[in-house]
């Protein structure tokens, strides 16, 4: 089969959140999914992560949050969230789950299939 003109093939599961300069720097962008929504996160150095926009603690949205490195503080009782890992900041536990994101010629892709280690998908 043919795909014609520009049309863009993705691989199952992936979506196009939007370029990278549709993300503020130290903040976020909520993509809305059937499962929940997910935050996707642009650090400073323009490194991006994409979370389960579901606070570890109490459900806080932490895409509303500030980001500093590679954390971003839940804006409701300020723990702390690593970007990288989904896990809490010690001393808190919990995670976040966390979702494989993609940059390509300054598009961002996001897998809607959340990675293991997290059992709050
Ligand atoms: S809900 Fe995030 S710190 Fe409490």
């Amino acid at each position: 089969m043919q795909v014609a003109g520009k049309a863009k093939t993705l691989a199952a599961g992936w979506i196009e959140v939007g370029t990278l300069e549709d993300i503020p720097r130290l903040g976020a962008r909520v993509v809305q999914t059937p499962d929940g929504d997910i935050a996707v996160f642009r650090t400073a150095d323009d490194q991006v992560f994409a979370l389960r926009d579901r606070c570890p603690h109490k459900g806080g949205p932490l895409s509303q949050g500030i980001v500093h490195g590679t954390r971003v503080a839940c804006p409701l009782h300020d723990w702390k969230v690593h970007l990288d890992s989904g896990l809490a900041v010690e001393p808190d536990e919990g995670c976040a789950a966390r979702f494989p994101v993609r940059i390509e010629g300054g598009t961002i892709y996001l897998s809607l299939a959340p990675e293991e280690g997290c059992p709050n998908k």
